[in-house]
């Protein structure tokens, strides 16, 4: 399976903060937005990752994670001129694609949770169609919005509804099949203009092709797209990795546990940061990891 982040768009919501850089570089705690997408994918087992941001800021993107093989994994770099929609990210990266399944993350979506990494492989071995999930919020209008009926089957998708039919908001992680880019192809722009990825949820729906996953008590999501969202993810990063001794969205550590490189290349790359408290978790994670190589909440089924 292929993944894809979304990193473009022109952040206006965390204007000035982003007149200059990437929202997906700034900072979420002790690391940039970008890894803890790119971790999702990584846990899922999603080696192959195209980073999709704007022309000007492609060359950050790059710099932090180069082709991809320091994490061995292989991560190529497209550019969105202009901010069409989320559903592009399949136009852009049909070459990328190329007829295979894929995953879609949004480079401003955080989530956490022991049997998160579970639940994405189990997700992945039954996809027919698409899978997209549902996450329990206060304010459904700000988010594309899941109906299920009594017997929890999904019934309708809307984007951002005035009065939303339910309060399931559909955080920005999908899976699709290898219709997904012919899908994206049929569509026409909203009438914000915008390809929309809930158009192709829908088109997989209304084929009976659609199934929804219930983000449980047991995973936190969170979308940092606003200041107020961003400082929250920075306070729940730092909570977490303050009080457990755990880091989230911690590319190297992930990378190793993976079987995407072994435990010294790990090492190493600590090494190089090794004037940071990062740097120092990277390298005790790694020398931990030669002592117990198959972390419980890796392993979980
Ligand atoms: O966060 C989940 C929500 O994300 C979903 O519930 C909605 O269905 C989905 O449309 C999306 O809504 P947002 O209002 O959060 O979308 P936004 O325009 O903020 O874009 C989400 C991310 O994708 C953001 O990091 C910027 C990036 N993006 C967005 C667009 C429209 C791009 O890279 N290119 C784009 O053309």
């Amino acid at each position: 399976m292929k993944g894809i982040i979304l990193a473009g768009g022109n952040g206006t919501r965390l204007q000035p903060l982003t007149l200059v850089g990437s929202k997906q570089l700034a900072p979420v705690y002790d690391k940039p937005m970008v890894y803890y997408p790119l971790s999702v994918l990584m846990l899922t087992g999603i080696d192959d990752v195209l980073i999709i941001a704007r022309p000007t800021e492609l060359v950050l993107f790059r710099k932090l994670f180069g082709d991809g093989s320091r994490l061995g994994m292989r991560i190529d770099y497209a550019a969105q001129e202009e901010p069409r929609g989320v559903a592009d990210a399949f136009l852009i990266g049909a070459s990328h694609i190329a007829g295979e399944e894929c995953a879609l993350i949004l480079g401003d979506n955080l989530f956490h949770g022991a049997k998160l990494p579970s639940m994405l492989r189990k997700t992945v071995r039954k996809l027919r169609g698409c899978v997209l999930f549902g996450h329990q919020v206060a304010e459904p209008q700000h988010f594309g919005v899941a109906e299920i009926d009594a017997k929890g089957r999904l019934v309708s998708i809307e984007e951002k509804p005035e009065q939303p039919r339910s309060n399931l908001a559909i955080p920005g992680l999908y899976f699709f099949d290898d219709t997904v880019t012919d899908i994206a192809r049929g569509l026409r722009p909203s009438r914000r203009g915008e390809l929309e990825i809930t158009d192709v949820l829908r088109a997989y729906l209304a084929e009976g092709r659609a199934d929804l996953v219930w983000l449980g008590r047991g995973v936190t999501w969170l979308d940092a797209g606003t200041h107020e969202s961003l400082l929250d993810a920075g306070r729940f990063v730092r909570d977490i990795q303050h009080h457990q001794g755990i880091s989230l969205g911690c590319v190297e550590e992930i990378a190793m546990y993976m079987g995407f490189i072994g435990a010294e290349a790990c090492y190493r790359l600590g090494a190089e940061m090794d004037g940071s408290p990062y740097g120092q978790y990277v390298m005790r994670s790694a020398l931990a990891h030669q002592l117990n190589p198959t972390p419980a909440e890796l392993m979980e089924e």
